[in-house]
């Protein structure tokens, strides 16, 4: 498994006097300054075909480069630094190194996989190294506060996207199973879930494994629809997932059903658009169904206590870039909640979200 390991060893200085307090913050804020390098040096081995040649065998720097018709040298230095933040592996051959993927990071990095992470690389290349170099500008101006969703990512640029954050999905729908079968769901019992900006169907497309009588319903908009299809297919759900394309300020989405599934969507939304879609969830849900939020949220205070915390305070810089959204409070939400005629139930935590559950009053 990979292990992030500190690049920067601030333990090493001392910080008794003002300057040596001074040096051992620089040291600090340096570290955060180089985490620029990571995303730079494993999304090169992406675009130059590293990942693809390596995924084949294990192989020497010289081999590497002369199959990708690129510098040895350089070639060698992209190799190492993948190997300093255990992307990749290498082991010793005679005179030189065979650098190696292993089974897990292959089916992480390279394109195809349910939970690869290729969609996120072409998503950062395409769209948020720019968008980062831009964030003093956003402070500057604000982000735009229309009533929609004033996200900017296209439907062009969700179609990475979508796949490449895939993997945010299993550990969440298992803690959010466990919290449900708490209530009294069953898998015997037949329930509808409308899964709301679904992307590719993922968290509802797990539930429906947890739960073979249920039923789901994806809305997306029409280049990331089929994508859900086609993913509801490869998981076995299809008989019981069906996708709609629309924009699901403007769709209908009919009444009744058990479950509103919201992953990864309030966060894109300025405050006031927030409340409009809660309105539209509170309209759609059965009166005695549940609006599932699975988000970044945040306390009152804006703290930093856990890694959810920390997460959702630099996800909210993330999405300040791209458009109107935020990481908004518990008091945002149940305000929305409260506006719509609804109120929370319940409040789990799972790795870089938190989920809500509300109901009707
Ligand atoms: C951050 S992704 C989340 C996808 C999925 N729920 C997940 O968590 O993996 C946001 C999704 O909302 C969809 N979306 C955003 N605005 C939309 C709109 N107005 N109508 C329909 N879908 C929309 C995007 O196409 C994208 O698939």
């Amino acid at each position: 498994m990979t292990t992030v390991h500190p690049l920067v060893d601030t333990s090493l200085l001392p910080s008794a006097t003002h300057e040596e307090k001074v040096i051992r913050t620089a040291h600090a804020f340096y570290e955060h300054l180089i985490g620029l390098w990571a995303p730079a040096i494993i999304e090169a081995a992406h675009e130059t075909g590293i990942f693809a040649a390596l995924a084949d065998r294990p192989v020497t720097a010289d081999d590497l480069a002369a199959s990708l018709h690129a510098d040895p040298r350089t070639t060698r230095v992209l190799l190492d630094a993948l190997y300093a933040y255990d992307v990749i592996d290498r082991i010793r051959s005679t005179d030189s190194f065979l650098y190696v993927l292993s089974d897990a990071a292959r089916e992480c990095l390279l394109p195809g996989g349910v939970f690869s992470i290729a969609g996120k690389m072409v998503h950062d290349r395409r769209v948020a190294w720019s968008a980062w170099a831009n964030l003093g500008e956003v402070v500057r101006q604000g982000t735009r506060t229309g009533t929609e969703n004033d996200n900017q990512i296209s439907e062009r640029d969700y179609e990475s996207l979508v796949g490449g954050i895939n993997f945010w999905a299993p550990p969440i729908v298992d803690v959010l199973t466990d919290e449900l079968r708490r209530r009294g769901a069953d898998g015997g019992t037949p329930a509808t879930v409308l899964d709301v900006g679904c992307g590719t169907g993922l968290y509802s497309q797990l539930l429906l494994r947890a739960f073979p009588a249920w039923c789901a319903m994806g809305l997306d908009a029409e280049r990331i629809a089929p994508l859900a299809a086609a993913q509801g297919q490869r998981l076995g759900v299809a008989d019981r997932f069906l996708v709609r394309s629309g924009d699901f300020w403007t769709e209908d989405w009919g009444t009744g059903h058990d479950h509103l599934l919201f992953a990864n969507i309030f966060h894109l939304l300025t405050p006031a658009s927030g409340q409009r879609l809660m309105d539209l969830a509170a309209r759609s849900v059965s009166a005695t169904g549940t609006v599932v939020v699975i988000d970044q949220i945040l306390d009152a205070e804006r703290e930093a206590k856990t890694p959810q915390d920390r997460f959702a305070l630099l996800f909210a810089a993330s999405m300040a870039n791209t458009g109107g959204g935020d990481a908004y409070t518990f008091q945002d939400y149940d305000d929305w909640f409260a506006g719509a005629g609804m109120k929370r139930v319940a409040t789990l935590d799972a790795p870089m979200h938190r989920i809500l559950l509300a109901q009707r009053l």
